[in-house]
């Protein structure tokens, strides 16, 4: 069996991030969200791995990833040339998808249970696709699959208004090759993409067999700020190591589960896991965590932070309290020298400032 991860898309509802880098690159305590995928994808026993990217952010993904040696697999590269759909991904990706049944992973998806499972699943009951499900309290927001007591599904409508059930459909598949056929037999939807939801339906519609999996685990979608916090949150929460390899003054108190990078310094703070601190970063007379990853090479002082996501090279100083917040990366955050009620910013396009 092959995967195709899609990397590709615009990333418009991760913005300002996402002007300049891609959102499955997001770190999620501090390791990008791509990773976490390959990981699963490679740890169940695919080593075959076509990479779907856009020509906007393709190089950055493919400086992440490699060659894919790394995780001891093959990754392969597809460039799709404009973010037409799911189901156009799946196109693109034929030449390398060929006549190989294949699990397709959402690249800004996170799952908690691993994929072996679903691919076991899939190779005993030998259906034409398997979609991974997952109970959501407002399905209006996602692909809603009606299935029967023996979780075949039934029917798929994407976003309805009034939802027969309450099973999203999450972003995790696996499909025989018929899916390319489907694929062919179906027009871009109303917003001009090729839904892969369509395309199960028009498998379903071929009287063909698709099967459905109940997730028990959690699932998350790191497309929007709340996302890609709440995937901090559970991560950080799952790590229950405390490994530090930096220096950590007698001032200072860390406790939980706390990774800090070599070459990183504590001086006078407190530290509460759970939370991830980088390579050399530099941490004085502040308060860090919990649920926060700090990346490489970044600078706090006289600041309070919680529950937040600070990426690398950036410099906070004597910030009252920082919370709730996902900071790019080199940002410099900074109380005036002299004290006024004035607020002094230069922020990128779409930047979000709650004051
Ligand atoms: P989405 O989150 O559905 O789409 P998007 O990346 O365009 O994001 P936004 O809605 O915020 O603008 O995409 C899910 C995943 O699939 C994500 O990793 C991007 C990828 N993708 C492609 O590779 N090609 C595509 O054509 C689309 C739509 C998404």
């Amino acid at each position: 069996m092959k995967a195709i991860v899609l990397a590709g898309g615009s990333g418009t509802r991760l913005r300002p991030l996402t002007h300049t880098i891609a959102k499955q690159l997001a770190p999620v305590a501090n390791k990008p969200v791509l990773h976490y995928a390959i990981e699963q994808i490679t740890s169940a026993g695919i080593k075959d791995i076509g990479v779907v990217i856009s020509p906007e952010t393709g190089s950055q993904i493919k400086q992440s990833l490699g060659s894919g040696e790394k995780w001891g697999a093959q990754i392969t590269y597809i460039l799709q040339s404009q973010p037409a759909g799911l189901a156009h991904a799946v196109k693109t990706g034929m030449p390398f998808l060929g006549n190989s049944p294949f699990l397709m992973f959402l690249g800004d998806n996170l799952i908690k249970e691993g994929v072996s499972h679903l691919i076991n699943q899939f190779l005993g009951q030998k259906p034409q696709a398997l979609i991974l499900l997952k109970e959501v309290e407002d399905p209006r927001a996602f692909g809603v699959a009606t299935v029967d007591k023996g979780m075949r599904v039934k029917k798929l409508v994407e976003k309805p208004s009034n939802p027969d059930s309450n099973l999203a459909l999450t972003g995790i598949y696996i499909f025989d090759p018929l899916i390319h056929r489907a694929i062919d037999r179906i027009k871009p939807s109303p917003r001009g993409e090729l839904e892969i939801t369509d395309a199960i339906q028009e498998l379903i519609n071929m009287g063909k067999k698709v099967i459905a999996r109940p997730m028990s685990g959690w699932w998350l979608d790191t497309g929007k700020k709340e996302d890609l916090l709440e995937a901090n949150r559970l991560i950080l929460d799952e790590s229950t190591t405390l490994s530090n390899c930096g220096i950590t003054d007698p001032a200072s108190q860390v406790s939980g589960s706390v990774q800090i990078g070599t070459g990183t310094t504590i001086f006078s703070s407190i530290i509460r896991g759970p939370s991830v601190i980088g390579e050399d970063c530099c941490i004085q007379d502040s308060f860090i965590g919990p649920y926060t990853s700090i990346g490489r090479h970044t600078t706090i002082r006289e600041t309070a932070v919680e529950n937040s996501i600070i990426m690398e090279n950036c410099l906070i100083s004597c910030v009252r309290r920082l919370e709730d917040s996902i900071i790019g990366a080199g940002a410099n955050i900074r109380q005036k020298k002299k004290k006024t009620d004035s607020t002094t910013l230069f922020l990128g396009n779409n930047s979000e400032v709650v004051i």
